[in-house]
Formats: structure tokens, C-alpha cells, sequence
């Protein structure tokens, strides 16, 4: 995917249709973001201030029978629960 703005070192997406909604997608983007400092509300990629994470709301990652799911750079995680979601940003680090 081409970028016209910079991303941080590590890009992590989180799945924001149906099936990952209706499992708390947006308590997970939300709580990742609320982690990195960056605006749940703001429409688009979000780069954490130290430039170690993006984060972008992006439509079905095609896993939607393991909602919520989310993606690390090329990492797949399925069924993340807030606590999952913090060790995989710890991983990153
Ligand atoms: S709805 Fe989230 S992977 Fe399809």
C-alpha cells in the first residue's frame, strides 16, 4: 500500500466491520489508541508521538468469524481481548 504521510516503525490495524464491531473492535481501537496517544475519533492513520506505532480503523481483515481481529505489520491476531492487545504492542517494542 503506498502512503502519502509517514508511518511508524510498527503499523497495526484494526478491523472495524461487522462481525468485529457487533465483538468490540471499537473498544479494542480505542484502547489501543488510548494507550499510544493518538485520537480514537480522528478519521485515517495515527502515528504514536515517539513514531513507534501507527494505528488505522480499516474495513474486514477476512477473518470475521474470530472477531475482533486486528493486524501487527504482517502479524495476524484473532479473537484479541484488551489484555492480548497490550502484549502485542509490548512485543513490538
Ligand atoms: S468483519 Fe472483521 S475480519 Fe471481517
Amino acid at each position: 500500500m503506498f502512503r502519502q504521510e509517514p508511518v511508524g516503525k510498527n503499523v497495526v490495524k484494526v478491523c472495524c466491520t461487522l462481525s468485529c464491531a457487533l465483538s468490540g473492535s471499537k473498544e479494542l481501537h480505542g484502547h489501543i489508541c488510548k494507550k499510544l496517544g493518538v485520537d480514537a475519533k480522528a478519521y485515517g492513520l495515527q502515528t504514536s508521538k515517539d513514531g513507534q506505532f501507527s494505528i488505522e480503523f480499516v474495513e474486514c481483515l477476512a477473518s470475521c468469524g474470530t472477531a475482533p481481529v486486528m493486524m501487527c505489520n504482517d502479524d495476524f491476531y484473532e479473537g484479541v481481548t484488551l489484555e492480548q492487545a497490550d502484549e502485542i504492542l509490548e512485543s513490538q517494542k
